[in-house]
């Protein structure tokens, strides 16, 4: 299998081969990426790449060649969710819609099961250091609440934990008074991300979301409210419907009704996005979106003038 513009991937570990993004990023050297350390640029997408799942298929092959150079985990919220009745996959051209619902085992569980065995997670060096000399990969713990009260007990519980090296604030949760994401709405957001921020030293990104009128003002109150980074795309809101049949009209697919785009129909927003937002903010932007290839992570680091840590992508399929 090769990707466009010629690296092959590993079989197995799915598209993002472990030196593959790291083209642009580890063999230019080590990051400090908010005060962490990072071995190279190239860190998962929340929810695209289950470490522990991983660990458990591959064993100590994953710990030889691991991807990226900080793991952020799935949304984590504070109660356990099964997340939304199937179908919850949709092909679409060039994308993906997915309407999993962020099903999670809750904050306890996490922080019981989950974080000790995402705490010793380490990737290789880049090529011209010491020979098998190792990095730590810092833990990103992503967390979602529909109230600034919830996602600061969340924040107060990641910061009770020394394995938790930052926190992601996924902001695409309607609010429970306006239905709206909390990330589109630049003054609820610069409160929540404020309310979070005093509650922890260690750094706060903020996810934001695509579906908001202007995301360079959610970018700003962000950053307002004390964000270290934001990262940026998330999925782009979507529908499917139902192949036309005889006498029943089209009704939508996926059983949340609508759902997100992810992949490469979602790249030239990540890139229009990305680049706005940094032009907007001085913190550190994590881009994100529909990237393949180490061109298209570079493509979205050269968009935007802050510093950016681009996502392999986790594909099972070869372009
Ligand atoms: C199956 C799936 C699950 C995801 N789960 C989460 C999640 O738990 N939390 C989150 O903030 N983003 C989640 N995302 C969004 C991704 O992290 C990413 O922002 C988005 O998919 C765009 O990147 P991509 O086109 O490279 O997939 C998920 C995306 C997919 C496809």
């Amino acid at each position: 299998m090769s990707s466009p513009d010629g690296d092959t991937r590993a079989p197995g570990l799915g598209g993002a081969r472990a030196d593959e993004g790291t083209a642009a990023g580890a063999r230019e050297g080590a990051v400090e990426f908010c005060g962490l350390r990072l071995a190279h640029r190239v860190i998962n997408g929340s929810g695209t790449f289950d470490a522990v799942a991983a660990r458990g298929v591959f064993g100590a092959a994953l710990d030889e060649r691991f991807p990226f150079a900080a793991y952020v985990s799935k949304t984590i919220t504070l109660e356990p969710r099964a997340g939304n009745p199937p179908p919850r996959l949709w092909e679409a051209a060039q994308g993906l819609i997915n309407s999993i619902g962020l099903p999670n085992k809750g904050l306890e569980a996490y922080m019981e099961e989950d974080v000790p065995a995402l705490a010793g997670l380490t990737t290789a060096l880049p090529a011209g250091t010491e020979a098998g000399a190792r990095a730590a990969v810092p833990l990103v713990t992503n967390v979602m609440g529909s109230t600034a009260e919830e996602l600061v007990e969340l924040v107060d519980a990641c910061h009770e934990r020394r394995e938790i090296s930052a926190v992601e604030l996924n902001v695409s949760c309607p609010n429970v008074k306006t239905g709206l994401d909390i990330g589109a709405d630049p003054v609820l957001l610069e409160r929540v991300v404020r309310a979070t921020r005093e509650r922890t030293s260690k750094p706060v990104i903020v996810k934001l979301t695509p579906n908001a009128a202007d995301v360079p003002a959610c970018a700003r109150a962000a950053q307002e409210g004390g964000a270290d980074a934001v990262s940026l795309v998330n999925t782009l809101r979507a529908m499917a419907l139902t192949p036309p049949a005889r006498g029943e009209r089209p009704h939508p697919w996926l059983g949340g009704g609508t759902g997100g785009l992810s992949g490469p129909a979602l790249r030239t927003v990540a890139l229009a996005q990305v680049a706005a937002v940094a032009e907007s903010v001085s913190v550190p932007v994590i881009g994100m979106g529909g990237v393949e290839n180490t061109a298209h992570a570079r493509d979205l680091g050269a968009s935007s003038s802050a510093q950016t840590v681009q996502e392999a992508r986790y594909r099972s399929t070869s372009t």
